[in-house]
């Protein structure tokens, strides 16, 4: 069996995106690999926290890994900072990196856009990154699109230390999805779907209600043409609601375009508004089950302790590596 490791920040709003990037992925994997799921809270504080929310927000996702169908029978699903493995890791790693290749990293540029002086966490928060990953022996990890600039430094920093030390680490390899891995913001189609956007209309959450969504995407940006036609380069907005309800629905896109021939982009999101209802209900239902249930911290603490186990055997093989304590 394959060892498959991933990871989401608790930070709420997980939305459609999280969902079809990633999450939907997770839980496929599930059946046939030897899963690790994690919540990086770790990551979540390269920028400022409130404490209190960090935590909710942390049981919230968790609860969210469950809803969408992770079976803590079949996977290990843990917090970061509950596995002190990931921060010692990641001091080696940090040895082994450069600078300049942290700088280069695309997210790092957006978020340090404009600003003098970044907190060092978020340069080399990739390489916390490649720590959560090489500390399980991975061997795939299923992520959006967006994430293969880490994936690459995490192999290039592995490569470099089995290169350097003697083999040390699994050089993992990233699972993107092609078709529907980026979701774009419903308002504005040129950029991803995201938890941070300021309006709440430009995501649709894995909890919004009925009204919320129907609101969303009533609104969502298209263009003033009325076909219904995948196009990215000139329909972006079209091609991504295409996308979702393709998605959701497991209808090829093609066929999605020749059903709605003819139709205005009224009907078409009036449809797209029940396909994603009805996609997000068994979630939303089975999330307030789980969510202030007794059961779901104790999930996360047996979830710690095996994933402990795994990663003190790695941090064996990385102290004998280096060379370090006794
Ligand atoms: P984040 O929201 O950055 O914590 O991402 C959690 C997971 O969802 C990662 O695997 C991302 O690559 C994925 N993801 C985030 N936003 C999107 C998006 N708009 N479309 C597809 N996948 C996404
Ligand atoms: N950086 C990832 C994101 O923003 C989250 C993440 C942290 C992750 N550690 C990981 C994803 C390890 C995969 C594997 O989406």
């Amino acid at each position: 069996m394959k060892r498959v490791f991933s990871g989401v920040q608790p930070t709420g709003n997980i939305h459609i995106g999280n969902y079809l990037g990633a999450l939907r992925q997770f839980v496929e994997l599930q059946n046939d690999n030897d899963c690790v799921y994690c919540i990086v809270d770790m990551h979540s504080i390269t920028v400022p926290q409130n404490s209190k929310e960090l935590r909710k927000h942390t049981l919230d996702v968790a609860a969210l890994y469950l809803a969408v169908g992770l079976d803590p029978e079949k996977a290990i699903i843990f917090v970061q900072s509950d596995v002190p493995g990931h921060s010692e890791l990641a001091w080696v790693l940090m040895c082994n990196s450069y600078t300049g290749e942290l700088s280069r990293m695309t997210q790092f540029k957006d978020k340090n856009k404009g600003k003098e002086s970044a907190p060092a966490g978020l340069l080399t928060y990739p390489i916390l990154m490649a720590a959560d990953i090489l500390l399980y022996d991975t061997d795939i990890v299923p992520v959006g699109n967006d994430q293969k600039q880490h994936i690459e430094l995490c192999r290039d920093i592995a490569i470099r230390v089995n290169n350097k030390y003697g083999k040390t680490f699994v050089v993992p390899e990233g699972r993107f999805l092609k078709e529907g891995a980026r979701i774009m913001a419903l308002d504005d189609p040129t950029n991803k779907m995201s938890k941070s956007a300021e309006n709440a209309y430009s995501r649709i959450s894995l909890l919004d209600d009925e009204k919320t969504i129907k609101k969303a995407i009533m609104k969502a940006t298209t263009d003033s043409d009325g076909i219904i036609k995948y196009d990215l380069e000139n329909k972006p907005g079209v091609s991504n609601l295409l996308n979702i309800y393709s998605s959701f629905s497991g209808m090829p896109v093609k066929d999605i375009e020749k059903k709605y021939e003819g139709c205005g982009y009224g009907e078409f999101k009036k449809d797209l508004v029940q396909v994603t209802v009805e996609a997000l209900r068994p979630i939303r239902e089975r999330y307030e089950e789980i969510r202030n249930s007794d059961e779901l911290v104790e999930i996360l603490k047996d979830g710690a302790k095996r994933a402990n186990l795994i990663s003190q055997r790695t941090m064996v093989k990385v102290k004998e590596s280096f060379g370090l304590g006794i």
